[in-house]
């Protein structure tokens, strides 16, 4: 399948540069490619083999590393992205080596390259996957410019438990959200076409690893292989169909098999179902973790479990190098395996153009950075990706009407942190925080008093802000936490604003003027208790370089908040997880209407056996899908165009959508569907489709969408996926919790 793809790819790359003569990798048919492979696998010594699969990574001097680049003993490094450093260490592979194998330099550039976007999960909170496909252009844009060709993104774990810091890196909760996600983003670095600016991605991290016991990173998981199929392998499967070039391995044992050695994970499923024919490299010494597992004797003992299980390149734990020669010498790992891993790293050097353009221009790379379109599509982005969770009229705010804004919060002029997590080359001169965005804009209006210097600092300074916000019209208070508090190994179990913030901004309500709470976050933070404290709440995220002039331009409303919840937003974190796709259970929760019903017939103040807790019931503070505009929509005569379907069939819903307000805006549309009864129990909802509408003040649209019922299919107790006949329902709403449902039939 993937080897199909790679010809047309190839094709389509042949016909731009005969039509336009602009400058790209020409890389020949596939079949060259896989002759090319041959030719010099014919030539490759095992041990100049074993080196390809070997990734290091590299600082301080080039010269440290000259002589295992000259033996051919690397096959890629990391964490070098200086070019003129990048253009020497090819220098030494192509010219000094025996065989002139240049390197595949990898980088995580997660969310951006220098102009850094939204964190992945407020991209996902766009619910626009065009736009997440031109940030991950621009990524790739900037990084290759630099000589980085390789790239550890998209993330596409699925995240339930907001406790887990990596919940910033992935799209959230849901698999169809995350799907589109990941082909926009896969499409977006690598290009509809390859060329010097592709930048391959690497799918991670393969599988499960969101689902981290108590959202503790690292931590096991115990996922069967239905709810694999149904819920945590559909994004890789979409990333891998879409063409991702690389995969990565998690470090979370699942069921009790470490994923660098889960031979089902990796072959049957990834390479004989998928036909998945590019690499797999482990995550940070993953193959060597292991032996902390428990899974393996010593390093020699890893690396021969994680190359049998199909894995093939080892990124930091030496095994390769140190133990393959001697693990094929005693007969544990056949060269034909070797050679199968070799095979596919040479093929995404020679599809990427690497032998023929190992350099890069260092003069011509400097110009592309923070280039102008690309601060203008990062600001776009985080101005799509903020959610607006509560306006009481407070917003937008009338800038002729003020004279006074009291800036305030830890999070007003954070720079680095305002970037969010993996921001690596992200530069603190070049981020626009909301301070410098509202000064340059309304110059002489803006007090600044930061009132919480760092999140933890004590109170000790409250009174001063307050005095302020009596002075001002508008109090602005930035929120949230530090890009250190989400991320790798970053997990917390408290999900409150951390430190004094809530208290300051119960503080700021004391001064009795409008005051708006911007949150800042790499993660869904409870805060229940800070709602009641604001007029208005916008949820940022980590909005990147530009997150100041976009949420100060939704502030003042030039531009009208769009961000949608990508994942459920917790009352506490008692409840965790919680998330909108949950099975119904034999005794569901509901609420309110049952605990009238049992005061009135029996004068009891119990819910009754159903599923809920006793101090905070079963409802998130929001539901997936959430997010409040300066405008309202209505949806209305929404219609199936049957009553039945067939498996092969496709839905057709149709709806009027009519913005029922004063000022233009976007809406995302969103359509849920039910399996009332299957062979196994299904989610209660589950996103099957969205898109967002922009209609101007007052505007009414019929819009349709169409679903193919093949779309309903899971894998059901036979352990096939496929559509099973019955009873479902549909919903076409603004979010999860919303909308009346409408019943069809598949047959
Ligand atoms: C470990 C992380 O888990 C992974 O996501 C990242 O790409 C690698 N380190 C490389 O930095």
């Amino acid at each position: 399948m993937q080897y199909i793809r790679n010809l047309i790819l190839a094709l389509v790359l042949l016909l731009a540069v005969a039509c336009t003569g602009q400058k790209s990798t020409t890389v020949g048919s596939t079949t060259d490619i896989e002759k090319r492979i041959d030719k010099l696998l014919s030539r490759m010594t095992l041990s100049e083999k074993i080196g390809q699969m070997n990734q290091v990574s590299v600082g301080g001097e080039v010269s440290n590393y000259a002589e295992a680049l000259r033996n051919g003993q690397i096959g890629s490094i990391l964490n070098e992205v200086d070019p003129v450093k990048l253009n020497e260490y090819q220098r030494i592979c192509v010219e000094e080596s025996r065989l002139g194998i240049p390197l595949l330099v990898g980088r995580d550039v997660i969310h951006g390259f220098h102009t850094i976007f939204p964190i992945p999960l407020g991209l996902a909170a766009t619910f626009d996957p065009a736009l997440v496909e031109e940030g991950a252009r621009i990524a790739a844009v900037e990084a290759t410019a630099q000589g980085v060709r390789w790239t550890f993104s998209p993330m596409l774990d699925i995240a339930r438990d907001p406790r887990w810091g990596r919940i910033a890196e992935g799209s959230g909760e849901d698999p169809w959200l995350d799907a589109r996600m990941a082909e926009a983003m896969v499409r977006g670095y690598q290009g509809t076409a390859l060329d010097t600016t592709s930048l391959a991605a690497c799918i991670k991290h393969f599988v499960g690893y969101g689902a981290a016991e108590g959202g503790r990173d690292y931590n096991s998981t115990f996922l069967t292989e239905r709810q694999l199929r149904n819920v945590y392998l559909p994004p890789f499967e979409a990333a891998v169909k879409a063409g991702a070039m690389t995969l990565m391995t998690s470090f979370n044992d699942n069921d009790g098999v470490p994923s660098t050695g889960n031979t089902f994970i990796l072959k049957d499923v990834l390479r004989d179902e998928w036909g998945f024919d590019g690499l797999v490299v482990t995550d940070w010494n993953s193959m060597g973790e292991m032996i902390e597992h428990g899974f393996g004797i010593d390093r020699k003992d890893v690396a021969c479990k994680a190359v049998n299980a199909g894995v093939d390149m080892d990124m930091m734990t030496f095994g390769f190098i140190s133990h393959l020669e001697e693990l094929v010498a005693s007969g544990c790992v056949k060269e034909s395996a070797i050679d199968e891993a070799v095979r596919r790293i040479l093929r995404v050097k020679l599809l990427l153009g690497l032998f023929e353009h190992p350099y890069v221009d260092v003069g011509a790379g400097q110009a592309v950075q923070y280039a102008p379109e690309h601060l203008a599509a990062a600001q776009r982005a985080a101005e799509e990706s903020a959610v607006l969770l509560k306006n009481e009229g407070v917003l937008p705010l009338k800038a002729d009407r003020i004279r006074t804004i009291l800036v305030t919060g830890p999070m007003a002029d954070a720079p680095h942190d305002q970037l969010g997590t993996w921001s690596f080359d992200g530069q603190k001169s070049h981020t626009v925080t909301p301070l410098r965005a509202l000064q340059e804009r309304f110059p002489g209006k803006v007090v600044y008093v930061p009132g919480l210097q760092y999140s933890r600092e004590n109170r000790s300074r409250f009174d001063e802000v307050v005095a302020a916000a009596r002075r001002a019209d508008v109090v602005l208070a930035f929120l949230g936490e530090e890009a250190i508090l989400s991320g790798e190994a970053h997990s917390l179990a408290d999900l409150n604003l951390i430190g004094s913030q809530s208290d300051l901004l119960a503080a700021l309500k004391s001064a009795g003027k409008p005051l708006v709470a911007t949150v800042m976050a790499g993660r869904p933070l409870t805060v229940e208790r800070d709602l009641p404290n604001c007029g208005a709440m916008l949820y940022a995220f980590h909005p990147g370089t530009m997150g100041g002039p976009a949420l100060v331009n939704i502030l003042f409303g030039d531009v009208n908040p769009s961000g949608k919840t990508p994942v459920t937003f917790l009352r506490t974190v008692g409840q965790a997880p919680l998330y909108y796709a949950h099975n119904n259970t034999g005794r569901p929760y509901q609420g309110e209407k049952i605990l009238s019903e049992i005061e009135a017939e029996a004068g009891q103040t119990s819910l009754g056996n159903t599923s809920y807790y006793l101090d905070y019931g079963a409802y998130p503070l929001f539901p997936f899908g959430y997010g409040l505009s300066y405008t309202t929509f209505r949806y209305s005569d929404i219609a199936l165009d049957k009553e039945v379907y067939a498996k092969d069939g496709t839905l057709n819903v149709s709806f009027r959508l009519s913005n029922t307000g004063n000022c233009d805006g976007t809406e995302t549309v969103q359509v849920y569907v039910r399996d009332l009864v299957g062979s196994i129990t299904r989610p209660v909802k589950e996103l099957k489709a969205f898109e967002r509408v922009s209609l101007k003040a007052g505007e009414s649209r019929r819009l349709s969408v169409q679903i193919p019922v093949s779309e309903l299919a899971f894998v059901g107790l036979d352990a096939v996926r496929q559509v099973e006949p019955g009873d479902f329902q549909l919903w076409v709403a603004g979010d999860s919790a919303s909308g009346e449902p409408i019943p069809f039939k598949v047959q």
